[in-house]
């Protein structure tokens, strides 16, 4: 039967699990066998026991966990040749012919660079004797299909990646906490969020948590900002309210391209206002705990129709990224994804925000 190789790897993120519960039984349900290859890219290049045959059972009481119970890992030797060779040699000899790669950008990076040199690296194997002539004959190629594992929702392809709407809950409940004591004391809060060059975590959050103010990647404010947030939270507290959160991305910089840090901000209130705000930085809060509905739901089904897509391609087959569009199960090419994902970061460093947002396509538009 058809071995299906499934790894966690980059940041964990909430849901995680529920992908590997769906994959290892959707497998077993379609007739194939499941391995975890443990700690991600990094366990590929170990070997041995990182690679492990996962049974129906293996996986009972993990869809409500958060984090990764096969273990993750953001691996520099993977960035290598030698290091994606010997992740090839191991694969191949545990017979996996299909693999499923739960992760973020990073991963699905390197993943599509293992995949484009798969034959170059399989060819050098039996030219050095790493492998028979008949295993390379038997893996012409590597089946993939990614998911997104990523507080981010910072990949193209998908509406939302895996973890996102957990973290946008952990976020919500941390500000709606921060208030009632900012509320007590009239004060200023500066929550820094995660996200990486993404602000997407912050943008939601503002607006879920009423937030009076943000500071996002994707939009640098024009020199100046500092005495427009004043007179903007001045407003509220001339309304009537007692409190005021800042919420700023942590890839958050002005037009210079100087970072937006929760310190910058607080030293800008201190000179305007003479008023001593608090920070409070979010951190691994927000990537650990509890999945929500939402990304147990969405990792399930992208889970059923990953191991659709390895188990009905063949030789032409193009790997696929599997996410959601509108609600509905997604596939696109990977390729594509990770180069469009890419693009918009070259925007961004262009300075061209309005084509890095519209290239994104979600969340910040119409
Ligand atoms: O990509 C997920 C993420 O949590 C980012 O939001 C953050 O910048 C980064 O990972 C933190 O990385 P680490 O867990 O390695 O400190």
């Amino acid at each position: 039967s058809p071995r299906i190789g499934v790894m966690t790897s980059g940041g964990d993120a909430q849901g995680m699990n529920a992908a590997v519960r769906s994959i290892v039984r959707s497998g077993i349900h379609q007739g194939a066998e499941v391995y975890a290859i443990y700690e991600g890219w990094q366990g590929a290049i170990a070997g041995g026991e990182h690679i492990r045959h996962l049974g129906w059972s293996d996986v009972s009481g993990i869809l409500n966990k958060g984090g990764t119970v096969i273990g993750t890992a953001r691996s520099a030797e993977f960035r290598t040749r030698e290091g994606q060779l010997k992740a090839v040699e191991n694969l191949v000899h545990n017979g996996i012919d299909r693999l499923i790669v739960i992760g973020g950008d990073g991963s699905l990076t390197g993943t599509r660079a293992l995949c484009l040199g798969w034959p170059a690296y399989v060819e050098e194997l039996v030219t050095t004797g790493r492998i028979t002539a008949e295993q390379a004959a038997a893996h012409p190629h590597l089946n993939i299909a990614g998911m997104v594992g990523s507080i981010d929702n910072d990949m193209v392809g998908t509406d939302m990646t895996i973890g996102t709407d957990s973290a946008m809950h952990r976020i919500t409940e941390a500000i709606d906490a921060i208030s009632s004591t900012a509320e007590s004391h009239r004060r200023t809060f500066i929550v820094e969020v995660m996200g990486r060059h993404c602000g997407y975590l912050a943008l939601m959050t503002a607006i879920a948590g009423g937030a009076d103010y943000t500071f996002l990647p994707e939009s640098p404010p024009r020199p100046g900002w500092e005495d427009r947030m004043v007179e903007v939270l001045g407003r509220g507290r001339a309304a009537g309210r007692r409190d005021s959160i800042i919420l700023v991305s942590e890839g958050a910089a002005d037009r210079e391209g100087e970072p937006i840090t929760a310190q910058r901000i607080q030293a800008a209130l201190r000179d305007r206002t003479g008023e001593e705000a608090r920070i409070t930085i979010l951190g691994h809060v927000q990537r650990g705990g509890t999945p929500s509905a939402y990304d147990r739901w969405m990792a399930t089904v992208c889970g059923a129709e990953a191991v659709r897509q390895v188990l009905s391609a063949d030789a032409q087959s193009e790997p696929m990224l599997v996410g959601v569009r509108r609600d509905m199960v997604n596939t696109t090419p990977l390729l594509a994804a990770v180069e469009a994902t890419h693009r918009i970061g070259d925007f961004v460093n262009e300075g061209d925000y309005e084509a890095a947002i519209h290239a994104r396509g979600v969340g910040f538009t119409t």
